[in-house]
């Protein structure tokens, strides 16, 4: 049996959380380290995108991980881009596939890849891409892929700070007026008992606050994202633009 922690590198403690999560599933831990060309749009920060295998394996190793499986562009796409993609249907348009046109056929064709290439019984991904997680469930589902998905909760710094290896690309002022984005998740919550349109209007007051953070969406949505949500079980999600990084938040809150 064994478990598979998909990752582009950069690794931080969120994705500690996930190898250990996978370390509790499965006697052999597979982590992938890949920046997958194909989900980077072209005005996209592929190149900038933070690369430190050397750290990575480090941390792996600390965390008991038994392979690391870190290959070339050549190595995964040796005929060049893909011809046959996995379409992410409607729900990669919405929300992050809005903005990000591409996206999710890119992800989800190259998580598609890595599980055929490692063979997992279980894969572990975060929360913290919670549009990511709910295709690759679908895609799971819809295409029948013998692969048991689990997902982990965002790990957060002290201040509420989502982690991401994007925060790197912040300076200090950039990394403060980042933290409206979990603010107003949490103000959002906090209102969640007066219902979809009084937390939507508190976590919008939070963003508005902070002239540097451009906000990209904020959604209430149910939590498979199909609807926007008026009850019961939701999914509060952010994107927004701190000097030239994108950043993404999202959190479970309960409406009446
Ligand atoms: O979440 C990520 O780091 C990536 O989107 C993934 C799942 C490893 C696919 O490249």
């Amino acid at each position: 049996m064994a478990a598979l922690v998909p990752t582009m590198g950069a690794l931080h403690q969120g994705h500690a959380d996930l190898i250990d999560q996978a370390r509790a599933l499965a006697p052999t831990v597979v982590v992938s380290v890949f920046v997958n060309p194909l989900q980077f749009g072209s005005g996209e920060d592929l190149r900038r995108y933070p690369r430190d295998l050397d750290a990575d394996v480090a941390l792996c190793a600390d965390h008991g991980v038994d392979l690391v499986f870190a290959p070339s562009v050549a190595e995964m796409y040796p005929a060049g881009e893909p011809q046959v993609t996995v379409d992410p249907g409607e729900l990669g348009q919405i929300l992050e596939g809005a903005s990000r046109p591409g996206h999710f056929r890119g992800v989800l064709t190259v998580v598609a890849k890595l599980f055929n290439l490692v063979r997992p019984d279980v894969a572990v991904f975060g929360q913290k891409d919670y549009q990511q997680l709910v295709l690759i469930r679908r895609m799971v589902a819809d295409l029948s892929i013998g692969v048991h998905i689990v997902d982990v909760a965002t790990r957060r710094e002290p201040d509420g700070m989502a982690m991401s290896s994007r925060n790197r690309h912040l300076d200090a002022d950039q990394r403060s007026a980042a933290l409206a984005l979990s603010e107003s998740l949490h103000r959002g919550a906090a209102e969640a008992a007066k219902g979809p349109q009084a937390l939507l209007i508190s976590a919008a007051e939070a963003l508005d606050r902070e002239p540097r953070v451009v906000v990209d969406y904020l959604a209430l949505r149910t939590p498979d994202l199909t609807q926007p949500a008026t009850h019961g079980d939701a999914r509060l999600l952010v994107a927004a633009r701190v000097g030239s990084t994108r950043l993404i938040d999202n959190a479970a809150v309960l409406l009446p």
